[in-house]
């Protein structure tokens, strides 16, 4: 008899390869939903994992799925991101460890339902978190990945160009790194270095419950997702996992400055 994690952890061992044998990658937020299947899908691949979250027991929780699916241990660094001694730490700790970084994965990354309010606590939340956290981290970062004519994904989302006036602060964030990308791209690409985002649509993480939605609210959320989007289906984790493993792959050796929407067709609108 499987419990959940064992079902996806047999899941990811089915298919394993060696893609990225001998590749460092560092995946932040991979304490929950899409870093953490990132972070089981790059470990089914065979990297070696710097894993970065501030929830040491789901951390672990990651961390130990990706021991079972390839038998690494990953290097695990409990950080906040929007702390810039805990950025040093990452950098310093992972090189301890593996004396180099091929891919860096920003996946951390917080919500907030609110609009244009005078109270700017929201916007800063969600800009330390989204923006100026894989801002640091990646300038930090760059240095090491020219050495290794590595790449970054950054994370972004659908509605980075999707305007949801619920939502203005996250939205702007998003269209923040897709533009913070696409500069990188350009800049980096003559040192070897490529830079892409994956956008995803909504995807069933515990990104709105801990937003502050209520579980009843996000059910019924994704049922208009999945009756809506052209495709109809919902996009999960695992779906978002694959298409950073390959934009940070060799396949993708010609792709930086792309993003990538995976999500169910949902930016070209809805499907009735
Ligand atoms: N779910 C969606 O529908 C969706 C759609 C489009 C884009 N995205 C993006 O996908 C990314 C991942 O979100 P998710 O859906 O996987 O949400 P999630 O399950 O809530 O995971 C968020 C992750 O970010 C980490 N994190 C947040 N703030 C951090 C900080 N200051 N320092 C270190 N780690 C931090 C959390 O770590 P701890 O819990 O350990 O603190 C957690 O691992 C985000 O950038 C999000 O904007 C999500």
């Amino acid at each position: 008899m499987y419990n959940v994690t064992s079902l996806i952890v047999r899941q990811h061992s089915l298919g394993a390869g060696t893609m990225f044998n001998n590749k460092v990658v560092l995946v932040t937020g991979a304490s929950s939903g899409i870093g953490a299947s990132c972070a089981m899908k790059f470990a089914e691949l065979n990297a070696s994992l710097s894993l970065i979250g501030r929830n040491v027991n789901k951390l672990n929780e990651t961390a130990s799925s990706c021991e079972q699916i390839c038998g690494l241990k990953p290097l695990i660094i409990v950080a906040d991101i929007t702390n810039i001694d805990d950025i040093d730490r990452i950098i310093n700790n992972t090189l301890n460890k593996y004396g180099k970084i091929d891919v860096l994965v920003n996946s951390a990354g917080v919500s907030s339902l609110a609009g244009i309010q005078p109270d700017i606590e929201a916007f800063d939340y969600v800009m330390a978190s989204n923006l100026r956290g894989p801002y640091l981290l990646t300038t930090k970062v760059i240095p090491h990945l020219i050495e290794t004519r590595g790449n970054i994904v950054n994370i972004s989302s659908m509605l980075s160009f999707k305007p949801l006036p619920a939502m203005t602060a996250y939205c702007m964030s998003k269209a923040a790194i897709d533009m913070f990308s696409k500069c990188l791209a350009l800049e980096l690409g003559p040192k070897g270095v490529r830079v892409n985002t994956v956008n995803p649509g909504p995807v069933r993480t515990p990104l709105f419950t801990t937003s502050g939605m209520k579980e009843s609210d996000v059910k019924a959320m994704f049922r208009i997702v999945e009756s809506n989007a052209p495709l109809r289906i919902v996009t999960e984790a695992t779906d978002v996992a694959n298409i950073v493993t390959f934009v940070a792959s060799e396949s993708a050796r010609c792709v930086t400055g792309c993003s990538y929407f995976v999500d169910s067709g949902l930016s070209l609108g809805d499907a009735k």
